[in-house]
């Protein structure tokens, strides 16, 4: 598929949340979801590791609750100044940081559209503390969904600025984008509000979503959605809130993007052939149909 250039970024590093309640959201995070504790900031940050990376998630505690940004693993082959100087070009504010947080020695911070902030590091330490026997110990964090009242500059942002993919929307309001070959790393949603959508841990495979709902349900935790097969990506996925109310998505089975063909590698369960992007009704959620009271895309 020709494209000007590739994305600059191959993964979705982790994810910064401030919590109103930290004892409470990282004893979730820790128990429940089968989290390590690597570290722990002066202003009382917990860094969590789901079992390689120095960190996948940090708990923030503060006021309110509130997403404070999101870190995205460069391409080895671009330097952090250059990152910086191009997207200082792009007229976004890009300023390079030294020893900020445990686990990434430098950085470049970048504020995007609609306030979101950006970490992108060339390197993070890997402590490697082990993936937990307890909990539901998924294998990794997969992908991130924002609600933003600037969606449409935030997708130029992703696209136009870091090179990701355009893989699929529903009804316009949604976009799903990939830097890799999962079909979405992040998905947009264009909606008047600022905040985290929800937050997707992958689980180590489908028989793992009856697992993960017993051992949430053990620590009182209710289901919101599915476990059920979505439209667009495919995956299965069950979604529960975390103490704070943020949307944690658990799947597996995501469709696999080939960006060489612009088209997601073909599946049985695949509505068409050759499965390429497009824009699924809003009503198209749920492959199979089941009952949901709820409304997923409001979250
Ligand atoms: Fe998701």
């Amino acid at each position: 598929m020709q494209r000007k250039f590739d994305p600059k970024v191959f993964q979705l590093g982790y994810v910064a949340l401030a919590t109103a309640d930290i004892e409470r959201t990282r004893a979730h995070y820790l128990a429940t979801i089968g989290l390590t504790e690597t570290a722990k900031g002066e202003d009382g940050s917990v860094f969590l590791s789901i079992g390689f990376n120095h960190h996948d998630v940090v708990l923030q505690p503060s006021k309110q609750k509130a997403l404070l940004h999101i870190g995205f693993h460069l391409k080895p082959d671009i330097a952090i100044t250059d990152f910086a100087r191009q997207a200082r070009d792009f007229g976004f504010r890009a300023g390079t940081k030294t020893d900020s947080q445990p686990g990434i020695a430098e950085m470049v911070e970048v504020e995007g559209p609609g306030s979101n902030v950006f970490q992108f590091y060339g390197a993070m330490e890997a402590p490697a503390p082990g993936f937990k026997k307890t909990g539901v110990a998924p294998l990794r964090l997969g992908h991130i969904a924002v609600i933003s009242s600037e969606g449409e500059k935030l997708v130029k942002f992703y696209q136009d600025f870091l090179g990701f993919w355009y893989t699929d929307d529903i009804g316009g309001v949604a976009t799903f984008l990939t830097c890799n070959r999962d079909h979405h790393v992040v998905n947009v949603v264009n909606l008047p509000e600022a905040r985290v959508h929800h937050i997707a841990f992958e689980l180590k495979d489908n028989a793992h979503h009856a697992l993960a709902a017993d051992t949430l349900r053990a620590a009182g935790t209710r289901q919101l959605w599915g476990p059920a097969r979505h439209i667009a990506g495919h995956n299965l996925a069950g979604y529960h809130h975390d103490p704070d109310k943020v949307m944690i998505e658990l799947y597996t089975e995501m469709d696999t993007f080939i960006p060489e063909l612009g088209m997601q590698e073909p599946r049985p369960w695949h509505e068409y052939f050759p499965m390429k992007p497009k824009t699924w009704k809003i009503t198209d959620l749920n492959a199979w149909g089941s009952e949901s009271g709820f409304d997923l895309l409001k979250g």
